[in-house]
């Protein structure tokens, strides 16, 4: 459907959207990130400001061009954030208020257990192979499922790369049923396909691990189909 044509369907919701690729420092200069573009949050946060709902995005790692697709709307509010940490904490501070969460952002699962200070040297390390100690991170989203209140509609998004043996939909409904959101959103990736792009499919799965919806198509055209599918899980579709 053409952008425009939509409804307003969801004015008087409140939204949070997480968005784009978190960055664990290592020192200060270094980081460990991931190539998320954050294209695809930033077409679900203006998909959802069209419709008339009120939008907080939770920006990771996002270039100013992209993000500036969403920045115009007068509805849409953003936080910036840079580590899975200040984003949990930015996420947290607005889920109590929100009726609608998606976390499209690409959470780092491990962050660097001592960051330096200071910028590490080849001095120090004295030659050879080094090991960066790594923890792992809370889980955001298992954390909203746990504390959703009544009412409330969590949204996860899930890159996949294909593995032997194992369908995209095998492993999007195995992560659906663990994770327990109302719905998730199952790409796949590689190394050639998927971030940059401004084209994106996915199939959207219910916390069951039915489908629900299958979409090809500009990641706009995307995002316009999981607030569908969010309008019909709450029943107003
Ligand atoms: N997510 C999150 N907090 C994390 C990691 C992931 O909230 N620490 C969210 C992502 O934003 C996404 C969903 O969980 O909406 C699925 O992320 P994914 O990385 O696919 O799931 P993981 O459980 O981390 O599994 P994997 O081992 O495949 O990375
Ligand atoms: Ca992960």
């Amino acid at each position: 459907a053409a952008v425009g044509a939509r409804p307003r369907d969801l004015v008087g919701l409140r939204v949070v959207v997480s968005a784009g690729g978190t960055r664990e420092p290592i020192d200060p200069v270094r980081y460990i990130g991931n190539r998320s573009s954050g294209r695809q949050g930033i077409a679900v946060a203006a998909a959802a400001a069209d419709r008339g709902a009120d939008v907080v995005l939770v920006a990771a790692h996002i270039e100013d061009t992209v993000l500036a697709e969403a920045s115009a709307r007068a509805n849409v509010r953003i936080v910036r954030v840079e580590t899975a940490a200040e984003l949990g904490a930015a996420v947290g501070v607005e889920a109590d208020r929100a009726d609608v969460i998606v976390m499209a952002a690409a959470v780092a699962d491990y962050r660097v257990a001592e960051v330096s200070s200071h910028k590490r040297t080849k001095e120090a390390a004295r030659g050879g192979a080094i090991t960066l100690g790594l923890v792992e991170n809370d889980d955001i989203l298992a954390g909203l499922v746990r504390d959703r209140r009544e009412g409330q509609t969590i949204v996860g998004f899930a890159a996949e790369t294909p593995v032997d043996g194992e369908t995209l939909l095998e492993r999007g409904r195995r992560k659906a049923v663990r994770k327990g959101a109302d719905l998730l959103a199952v790409n796949e990736v590689g190394w050639t396909k998927g971030f940059e792009s401004t084209e994106n499919e996915v199939v959207l799965l219910d916390g069951s691990g039915s489908v629900v919806g299958d979409v090809r198509g500009a990641k706009r055209v995307v995002g316009d189909a999981l607030w569908d599918a969010v309008v019909g899980i709450r029943g107003g579709g």
